[in-house]
């Protein structure tokens, strides 16, 4: 007997259940998801980046920051998310209307950064803690993203860019260390990170 068009249904049928529940069914859930007017201004949430922040997400992709820090609040029934105060409520689809890619991230070697412009907004704290966490966070195990400051020679006077870098970490004598062009994107960019607007669907 001729199996063959029994064996192309089951796989068929097989990968048919799979769209649909995959690609069909989130589609028709979050198609008609749209931007929160926010009370009493013209503002909407979520807001895109804009400015430095466009080009500090390209950063963030191209150095993996993905690889150990997630982007998604989980809400209080399956962890402590919000206990340990990454966010104020959980991150819902709407959150991320406007992001392309989405950067959600499965791993945490590192804590969430979907509220990080809310947590640490202190630019100087995200330039020493990039050049080197260990200045901010001793034992961290995230690596120093040095590559992207610059060493220079003072000229005159010392910028006001310049990393105030103490002890064991200080430049020569004559030189100072200066955030590059990638450095302050990136850090427009964790800045803008916050999911800070409370959203009604967000506590179903
Ligand atoms: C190998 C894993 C790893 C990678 C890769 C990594 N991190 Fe981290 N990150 C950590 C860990 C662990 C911590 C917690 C300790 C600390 O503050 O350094 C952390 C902390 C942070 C914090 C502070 C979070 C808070 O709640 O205080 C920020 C901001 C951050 N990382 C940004 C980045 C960015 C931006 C990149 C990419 C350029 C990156 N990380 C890459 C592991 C990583």
């Amino acid at each position: 007997m001729n199996r063959g068009p029994l064996i192309f249904l089951g796989v068929f049928l097989t990968f048919l259940a799979g769209w649909l529940l995959l690609v069909a069914s989130p589609y028709y859930q979050f198609e008609r998801v749209e931007p929160y007017q926010i009370e009493g201004t013209n503002e909407e949430y979520p807001r895109p980046l804009t400015g430095l922040a466009v080009q500090g997400m390209r950063v963030y992709q191209r150095e993996g920051c993905v690889y150990c820090h997630s982007q998604q609040v989980r809400s209080e029934d399956f962890g402590t998310d919000i206990a340990r105060g990454w966010g104020d409520r959980r991150s819902v689809p709407r959150d991320y209307l406007k992001q392309q890619p989405v950067l959600l991230g499965t791993s945490r070697t590192g804590p969430d950064l979907a509220n990080i412009g809310v947590r640490q907004p202190d630019e100087t704290w995200h330039h020493l803690h990039l050049y080197d966490p260990q200045i901010t966070s001793p034992g961290s195990v995230m690596p120093p993203y040095r590559f992207l400051y610059i060493k220079r020679k003072i000229d005159g006077k010392r910028s006001p860019d310049a990393l105030n870098l103490q002890g064991p970490y200080a430049p020569p004598d004559g030189y100072e260390i200066v955030p590059s062009d990638d450095a302050k994107a990136l850090v427009a960019y964790l800045k803008q990170l916050k999911q800070d607007v409370p959203l009604e669907e967000a506590n179903r």
